[in-house]
């Protein structure tokens, strides 16, 4: 599994702990930024980048942090196909994956310490979906956001694109 991971300048620190975490893991990824932790970033181009990548297939998952996890979870989920997921608990990092196929875990940097944010996202890489119920109402979200969206996800690289 290939993970394309992205952080604001509050999650900067924390993602840097957490790519360590996945090297240590031999969990491949990759980094779309920020490169430090000085103010002059906004966590929607962070967490735009990051979600266009898995929503578009170049990624199989996500990992974005912010200070809270808010702002991420708020710019994740405007993207189609993502089922972006702000765990705060290893409890809920299993669920989000067993219930809600959660293809972006978002961590909040500033609520949640490294060993914990570590132990949510083994949990989280290693939460199988369940599917059956879960599916079904997967399936009225999707519902959901077609009705709703008018753009258009980028997916021309699979058929030979760039
Ligand atoms: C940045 O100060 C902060 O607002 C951001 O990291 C995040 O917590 C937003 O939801």
């Amino acid at each position: 599994m290939k993970i394309a991971i992205g952080a604001d300048h509050a999650g900067y620190r924390l993602k840097e702990e957490i790519k360590s975490f996945l090297r240590g893991k031999g969990v491949e990824y990759q980094d779309f930024g920020v490169d430090s932790d000085q103010l002059d970033d906004d966590y929607p181009d962070i967490g735009k980048k990051v979600a266009e990548k898995v929503s578009e297939g170049r990624f199989e998952r996500g990992i974005l942090i912010c200070g809270t996890g808010l702002g991420m979870c708020l710019v994740a989920n405007k993207v189609p196909g993502i089922r972006a997921t702000p765990c705060y608990g290893v409890f809920a990092a299993r669920l989000s994956r067993e219930h809600n196929d959660s293809n972006i875990l978002i961590l909040g940097a500033r609520l949640t310490g490294v060993d914990l944010a570590k132990e949510i996202v083994e949990e989280w890489l290693k939460g199988k979906f369940q599917g059956g119920r879960h599916k079904r109402r997967l399936d009225k979200i999707k519902k959901i956001e077609e009705k709703y969206f008018k753009g258009g996800v980028d997916n021309t690289w699979v058929n030979g694109g760039s």
